[in-house]
């Protein structure tokens, strides 16, 4: 496993390309299971997650091509409606070929997921959903095995899930008449899997509101797609112009997508010029506390929660900040609390104490943005740090080295087997 190692305390400034959102793309591979026939995808992030699902379609028996992010799937030959545990065990987002198998076998077996960093996790909203649209779901072994012909129903989910919203919407373009779903989610992740759906040939109405219906098709067919921007990726480049730049801009972004987060870092302080290229954010002279609350789309993400904490560290004062979607997603705190940071944790509210003097440490952590963040204080922290378990990092932000690097930050990765022969 490697570890990167960051000086830090170098201004940063340049253009950053923002690359193909992964918490779009996943689904969307997942989506051409659905119907047998050729997908080619553009604009794919090249990260351990999108292997981990071309690697899950191969087993479900899909033919794929990766290169310079395109994708090309060929999902006439599939006929092992299966997703391992050891697979699933990886990567939770690979449950997302649940919907599509019962929608083209009739059956599957999917590996339940286990528990995770941030706490329990449930996928009963899915699971629900399933056998609100007829069928018949069981537990065997550790694996959902669902079965049954689907038919469209009304889903009212009790709480606002992405994944629950995905995996239903493709279940349901497939289903025998109407499905309605209410309190759907409106991630822009989940109106790109409806647009992708809908180049299939499926008939969705209500794209980007909470309620959706889907009608359901006899026949659908291959397309090819443009995947949308990350916008948690160019966020947490945001934030980091924030905390270190001058003048980094960020390309390629959609802003819709980021007026939350926009209208927080103007809030704190930071300079943000918006141009039709791209979005250039500079450090402020003094950072301004802000509080954020996490909440589904258009608000907060909680998967910006972590870069946040950090980004407050450097604040003039105390700030709040509450994840009401994880209430155990802080593995970043004692990482933080490790390099300096005062924060105080209380349930899902963590207080921070700022402005704090970040000083380099070896530090690690269990998730993607937990190790974002961790790499944003290492950005500014006095001395150099080490972030262990990189390999969080590649699942998530693709060529994450090389776009910091070209932003000045001296980062470098060193194999965890040299320090051993080393030391
Ligand atoms: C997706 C994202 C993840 C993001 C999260 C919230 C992907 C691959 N992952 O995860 O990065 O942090 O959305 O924006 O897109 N819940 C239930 N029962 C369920 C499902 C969810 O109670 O069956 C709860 C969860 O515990 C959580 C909330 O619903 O409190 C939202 O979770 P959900 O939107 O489903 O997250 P994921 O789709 O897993």
């Amino acid at each position: 496993m490697d570890r990167f190692v960051i000086e830090g305390g170098h201004r940063l400034s340049g253009v950053v390309p923002i690359s193909g959102a992964k918490n779009a793309v996943l689904p969307i591979m997942a989506a051409s299971l659905i119907w047998p026939d050729r997908y080619i995808l553009h604009n794919v992030p090249s990260l351990r997650d999108t292997l981990t699902m071309a690697h899950l379609l191969e087993i479900i028996g899909a033919r794929v091509l990766f290169e310079h992010n395109r994708m090309e799937i060929d999902t006439t030959t599939c006929h092992n409606p299966e997703a391992p545990y050891e697979l699933v065990k990886t990567m939770r987002a690979s449950f997302y070929v649940l919907g599509p198998l019962v929608a083209r076998f009739g059956r599957c077996r999917v590996s339940l997921p286990g528990g995770c960093n941030w706490g329990p996790r449930p996928v009963d909203l899915h699971l629900k959903a399933m056998e609100l649209l007829g069928a018949d779901v069981t537990l065997e072994e550790g694996y959902i095995v669902a079965r049954g012909q689907l038919k469209g129903n009304t889903i009212d989910f009790d709480v606002s899930s992405v994944g629950a919203t995905g995996n239903t919407l493709m279940a349901a373009v497939r289903a025998e008449g109407e499905t309605v779903m209410t309190n759907a989610a409106r991630e822009p992740e989940i109106t790109a899997l409806a647009r992708f759906l809908q180049k299939m040939g499926a008939r969705i109405d209500g794209i980007g509101t909470t309620t959706l219906r889907i009608t359901g098709q006899n026949e659908l067919h291959g397309t090819e797609e443009e995947i949308i921007p990350d916008r948690i990726e160019a966020a947490t480049f945001l934030i980091a112009g924030a905390m270190a730049g001058d003048k980094v801009r960020i390309k390629g972004a959609s802003e819709d997508h980021l007026t939350d987060i926009l209208g927080k870092l103007e809030a704190a302080g930071a300079v943000v010029n918006r141009h039709e290229e791209a979005i250039e954010i500079s450090r402020p002279s003094a950072t301004l506390p802000v509080d954020v609350v996490t909440a589904p789309y258009p608000g907060y993400p909680t998967d910006l929660q972590a870069q946040w904490i950090t980004f407050m560290t450097q604040a003039e004062g105390n700030s709040v900040v509450r994840d009401n979607i994880y209430m155990d997603r802080f593995a970043h705190v004692p990482e933080l609390i490790r390099m300096g940071a005062r924060i105080r944790l209380e349930g899902n509210k963590a207080t921070i104490e700022g402005p704090a003097e970040l000083i380099g440490a070896p530090v690690m952590s269990t998730d993607i943005r937990a190790s974002a963040s961790l790499v944003l204080a290492a950005l500014v922290a006095g001395g150099t740090s080490e972030i262990s378990r990189v390999y969080h990092l590649e699942r998530g932000y693709e060529n994450i080295e090389e776009k910091l690097t070209a932003l000045g930050a001296r980062i470098e990765r060193v194999a965890d087997d040299h320090r051993l022969q080393k030391g």
